[in-house]
C-alpha cells in the first residue's frame, strides 16, 4: 500500500547493513547518513574534504550513539580519487547494502575542466557516480536486497543531454549543464536497473529528488540565492522549500522501503513536487529514452574506463 505520508519513522531496522553515502558531510547526504545510522546501519560517508568528513562523522556519532560511522576520501571530479575510494571501500567491506549517490554540485559560472579533462559538472555529477557505482558493484551484488539510489532533481524535466556534446564544448550554461547532469543521473539509474534485471541480479537501482531543500547547494551563487536556501529564510520560503531532513526522505525511502522497487523514482508529494513527504514520482520522457540511456552508458564506459561486471549479460 502506498503511504501518503512516509517519514523517518517508517525506516525499517537497518542493523547489520552497511550504507555508503557520498557527500555525507553536509546537506541531504548528512541527513541520509543520520537517518540510516539512527536505524542501525553502519554508515560510511564518502567525502572530498577530510576535515569536513571528520567533523560530520563526530556529529553523526553524537546523533546516533553506538552506530558505526566511518569516512572514506572521495572526490568525484577525479577518476583517480574515485578509483582509490572504491578500492578502500572494497578492502573494508565484503558487502555493501546501500549506495546513496548523493554528492553533487551546481558547477561554476564558467566552463571548467577536471584533472581528467572532462567538463567539471558532468564529471562530478555523472561520471563520478557512474565510475564509483561500477567499481563497487560486486560488493553490492554480494549483499542480499542491496540498492543503489541516485539523486536527481526536478530540473531534469527541462533538461536535455546532448550526446554529441557531453563535455559542453560547443555551449556552456551553468543551469543547463547542471540540469543535464541530473537528467544523466536518472538515465543512469534506469539503465543500471535494466542491466541488473537482465543479469538476474537482486540488486536494485532507484532514483529520488528532494524538491527544493535548504542546504549549502547554492554556496557558489550570490548572497540572495544563498539566503533563499538557508535556514534563516524559512519563514519566507516555506511555501516552496523544505527542511533537508524532509527533503532527503525520498532518497531514504528509495533506499529502504520494502515496498519500493528497482526503476522507481521518489520525490515530494506537494504542489509542483517542491515540498512534501515522498511518493512515487514520474520523470520526463527523455529520462526514459532507452536508446539514449544506452548511448550515455557506452560513452560513460568509454570516458571512465569502467566496465560493469554485468555488461556481458545485459541486453
Ligand atoms: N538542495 C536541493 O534543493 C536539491 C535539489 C535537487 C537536487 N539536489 C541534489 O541533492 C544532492 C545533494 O545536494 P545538497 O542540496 O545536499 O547540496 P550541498 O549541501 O551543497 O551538499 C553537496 C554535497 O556534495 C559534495 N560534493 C560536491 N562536489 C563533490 C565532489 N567533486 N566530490 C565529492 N563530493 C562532492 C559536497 O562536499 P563539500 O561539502 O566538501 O563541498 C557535499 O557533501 C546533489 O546531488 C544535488 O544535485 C539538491
Amino acid at each position: 500500500m502506498t503511504r501518503t505520508r512516509w517519514t523517518a519513522d517508517d525506516v525499517p531496522d537497518q542493523t547489520g547493513r552497511t550504507a555508503v553515502v557520498t557527500g555525507g558531510n553536509t546537506g541531504l547526504g548528512f541527513e541520509a547518513a543520520r537517518i540510516l545510522a539512527q536505524h542501525g546501519a553502519a554508515v560510511v560517508i564518502a567525502c572530498r574534504n577530510a576535515a569536513k568528513a571528520a567533523s560530520a562523522a563526530d556529529r553523526l556519532r553524537a546523533l546516533a550513539p553506538g552506530a558505526a560511522i566511518s569516512t572514506v576520501p572521495l572526490d568525484q571530479a577525479s577518476l583517480a580519487s574515485v578509483r582509490a575510494a572504491a578500492a578502500e571501500l572494497r578492502a573494508r567491506h565484503e558487502r555493501i547494502d546501500l549506495l546513496v549517490n548523493n554528492a553533487g554540485a551546481l558547477g561554476a559560472a564558467e566552463r571548467r575542466v577536471t584533472v581528467d579533462g572532462f567538463e567539471a559538472t558532468f564529471a562530478t555529477n555523472h561520471l563520478g557516480v557512474f565510475a564509483l557505482t561500477g567499481l563497487v558493484l560486486d560488493r553490492l551484488l554480494a549483499a542480499p536486497g542491496s540498492r543503489v539510489v541516485t539523486l536527481s532533481s526536478l530540473t531534469h524535466r527541462w533538461a536535455a543531454v546532448d550526446l554529441d556534446d557531453l563535455q559542453s564544448e560547443r555551449r556552456y550554461r551553468r543551469d543547463a549543464v547542471y540540469s543535464a547532469s541530473k537528467l544523466a543521473n536518472l538515465m543512469f539509474a534506469y539503465e543500471l536497473q535494466r542491466r541488473l534485471a537482465a543479469a538476474g541480479a537482486a540488486t536494485a537501482s532507484l532514483a529520488a529528488h528532494p524538491g527544493q531543500s535548504r542546504t549549502e547547494f547554492t554556496r557558489d551563487l550570490g548572497a540572495v540565492q544563498r539566503l533563499v536556501y538557508s535556514d534563516r529564510a524559512r519563514a519566507l520560503t516555506g511555501w516552496a522549500m523544505q527542511d533537508r531532513a524532509v527533503g532527503v526522505l525520498g532518497a531514504v525511502r528509495a533506499a529502504v522501503d520494502p515496498g519500493a522497487a528497482g526503476g522507481e523514482h521518489y520525490g515530494p508529494s506537494g504542489p509542483l513536487g517542491l515540498t512534501g513527504h515522498p511518493v512515487l514520482t514520474a520523470t520526463s520522457a527523455r529520462s526514459r529514452d532507452t536508446a539514449a540511456q544506452r548511448r550515455l552508458w557506452a560513452a560513460s564506459e568509454e570516458l571512465t574506463g569502467v566496465r560493469y561486471p554485468l555488461g556481458q549479460l545485459a541486453a
